[in-house]
């Protein structure tokens, strides 16, 4: 039914608020006991793949467009490093205003690039890394009145807590832990938010630790410094000074959490794990808590047999360019059944 009208009553909409609506939401909370087993835990992640452009950000750009169009505003704009830009040019396209992208020149994952440009937004590729694009797309939102629907618009905020309330909802409880890949540092923030929503009803009895992921080249959460030339593969979170870092420090510390990094090759290799023993297919940057999660087996800072839910932030199949470097080729063979039953029967 779409996050406005699931989660009317907890959403700051009024009888002017335009009920803009992709069905986003209501995504699957995913039981992944062979991964679990491994972590001796018990593991679920929420497969925010699912929304409708393949990514968390549907959850806060629904509110965000909605109110932009109470607020009288005739187009959007947003820096992305992909999943923003897709979300925004999804929800621009679906109500019919124009919107604004802003990327890193060359360092967005191909299916990003592609839903922006399907979705009919104006892409704009910046020489320069994402922590730029966003100033100026900052200053762009100024001088022309756009709204601006990067994560610094509280709406989307907002609207992003919707997927700690529907993990309780789910799960009748918080988890133990959540773990989630922090980039710009607005996604753990709003969980936090939505988890305290949550218990402020009186609807869960205790609070999860967040545990924030970051990649080791671009980790200026776990530093404690911006990272002027933030690089990593997991190029949805390549950022280096993120916009929510106070918000996401607050969560961290008020829940007895922690910021952890995680190298590129452990990213892959739990992007891997993840589809081959989960059967979920997440992109690199949704990957990093699974590899943080092993990182904390290894060290022996992961309790045995608590639940832990991580977030699965975007679809595998937003990057297979990233993916391919991680798997074989097909197997080619003539069309005879012989052929075939070679390649059965071998081993
Ligand atoms: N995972 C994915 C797949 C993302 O696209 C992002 C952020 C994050 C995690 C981190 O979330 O920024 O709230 O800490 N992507 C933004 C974008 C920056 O432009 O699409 P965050």
């Amino acid at each position: 039914m779409g996050i406005l009208r699931h989660y009317e009553k907890l959403l700051p909409l009024t009888y002017k608020t335009p009920r803009v609506n992709l069905e986003e939401g209501s995504t699957p909370l995913i039981e992944l006991p062979r991964v679990g087993a491994r972590l001796g835990i018990r593991l679920f992640g929420k497969f925010e793949g699912c929304n409708p452009s393949g990514s968390f950000k549907d959850r806060g750009m629904v509110l965000a467009v909605a109110k932009a169009l109470e607020e009288g505003k005739r187009a959007v704009i947003c820096a992305s490093t992909g999943n923003t830009s897709a979300s925004a040019a999804a929800y621009a396209a679906s109500v019919g205003i124009p919107c604004f992208v802003l990327l890193p020149a060359g360092k967005v994952a191909l299916g990003k690039l592609a839903q922006a440009l399907m979705y009919g937004a104006k892409v704009i590729a910046v020489k320069g890394n994402f922590d730029r694009a966003l100033e100026l797309a900052r200053e762009g939102a100024e001088r022309t009145g756009c709204a601006m629907v990067n994560s610094v618009n509280p709406y989307r905020l907002i609207g992003q807590r919707s997927g700690a309330w529907e993990i309780c909802d789910f799960l009748g409880r918080a988890p133990d832990i959540h773990a989630i890949p922090v980039g710009n540092a607005g996604n753990i923030s709003a969980y936090w938010a939505g988890y305290n929503v949550y218990a402020d009803m009186g609807k869960i009895k205790a609070l999860p630790k967040m545990y924030g992921f970051q990649a080791e080249g671009a980790a200026p959460l776990v530093t404690n410094k911006p990272c002027p030339n933030p690089e990593t593969i997991a190029t949805a979170i390549r950022i280096g000074n993120p916009v929510s870092a106070h918000l996401a420090k607050a969560a961290v510390k008020e829940s007895g959490g922690e910021f952890n990094s995680v190298t590129d090759q452990e990213i892959l290799e739990a992007q891997k794990l993840l589809a081959s023993e989960g059967g979920v297919f997440a992109e690199p940057a949704s990957c990093a808590p699974l590899a943080g999660l092993m990182k904390l087996k290894r060290e022996n800072r992961l309790p045995e047999n608590i639940l832990v839910t991580m977030i699965l932030t975007g679809n595998g199949l937003k990057d297979p360019d990233t993916a391919m470097t991680q798997v074989g080729s097909p197997i080619e063979i003539d069309d005879t059944p012989e052929a075939l039953m070679k390649v059965l029967c071998q081993n």
